[in-house]
């Protein structure tokens, strides 16, 4: 007779990165990855330039690299995020730094800790690809939001970076790396496996073309004022790399990081 099969511990919310935790929480760390460090985390801080007792609202925390530097500056933090094992690792290593609370990002309004109005600024580091739909977030987000607050967002350039659609390609004749995007313009949830060893785990990536998050944001009353497309090497060349790779790391943006701000 086969085992009855394993339940899921709570239907929670269906993008959380729950299933994945222990995996990311292992490969963020305390101190961010190296992808946080080099470039996430500096351009957020770029956009966002906050200022000291300021109150800042990082939703999709997951397990807040984010905090410490939010902190330094002498500002407020709190951190959102639909993983429970998450924010556990979030508030053990970071809960000097901030507060953390297990919340849905589409439905902000129902969290007692929050309140309408409240935050100067609102933070997506690297979540809103993994969160849906679109307009339900940056609705809650713009709720949780002051008059003439800032909005920032970072993530994988939805251009260049299309997961599963888009690649690297050699051409020949030019001895020329160039980026191949298969498809653009059509909305794609793909599903993810990050590490495949691990027993639980697939997330969901949000794929959408630019024109959603430009014409999401501005449905809400935010207003785009300051956007930084940001490539692998922005100078110089990479040892072991050849020219045509380092150029086309230049050329070829990784991150997108857009700042709105709420109309008053
Ligand atoms: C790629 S992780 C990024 C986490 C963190 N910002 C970082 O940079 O390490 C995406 C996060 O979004 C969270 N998430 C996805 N859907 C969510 C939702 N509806 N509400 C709150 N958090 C959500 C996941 O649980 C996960 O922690």
């Amino acid at each position: 007779m086969r085992p009855p099969k394993r339940q899921n511990r709570k239907p929670g919310v269906r993008t959380s990165w729950d299933p994945v935790a222990a995996w990311y929480q292992g490969m963020v760390g305390e101190g961010g990855s190296k992808y946080h460090r080099k470039f996430a985390i500096p351009a957020i801080l770029d956009l966002l330039a906050p200022q000291k007792r300021e109150h800042m609202l990082d939703i999709g925390c997951g397990p807040g690299p984010l905090a410490p530097f939010i902190a330094d500056v002498g500002a407020r933090y709190t951190g959102v995020d639909a993983s429970e094992r998450l924010l556990r690792f979030a508030r053990q290593h970071h809960g000097n730094a901030g507060r953390f609370f297990l919340g849905d990002a589409r439905k902000l309004p129902t969290l007692d800790a929050l309140q309408a109005n409240s935050f100067d600024a609102v933070i997506f580091l690297l979540s809103i690809q993994d969160m849906d739909p679109l307009d339900q977030v940056l609705q809650a987000a713009a709720w949780a939001l002051r008059d003439s607050g800032r909005i920032v967002l970072l993530m994988t350039h939805p251009c260049f970076r299309v997961p599963r659609q888009s690649g690297w390609g050699w051409d020949e004749g030019r001895k020329l790396r160039y980026r191949r995007v298969d498809r653009y313009l059509t909305p794609l949830p793909v599903p993810m496996k990050p590490h495949p060893g691990d027993q639980g785990g697939v997330t969901r990536s949000f794929h959408r073309p630019l024109s959603a998050y430009i014409n999401g944001l501005s449905a809400c009353g935010l207003l785009i004022d300051q956007v930084r497309e940001i490539p692998k090497h922005e100078e110089g060349k990479t040892a072991g790399q050849s020219r045509a790779d380092t150029l086309a790391d230049q050329e070829i943006p990784l991150f997108l990081g857009i700042r709105a701000v709420k109309r008053s």
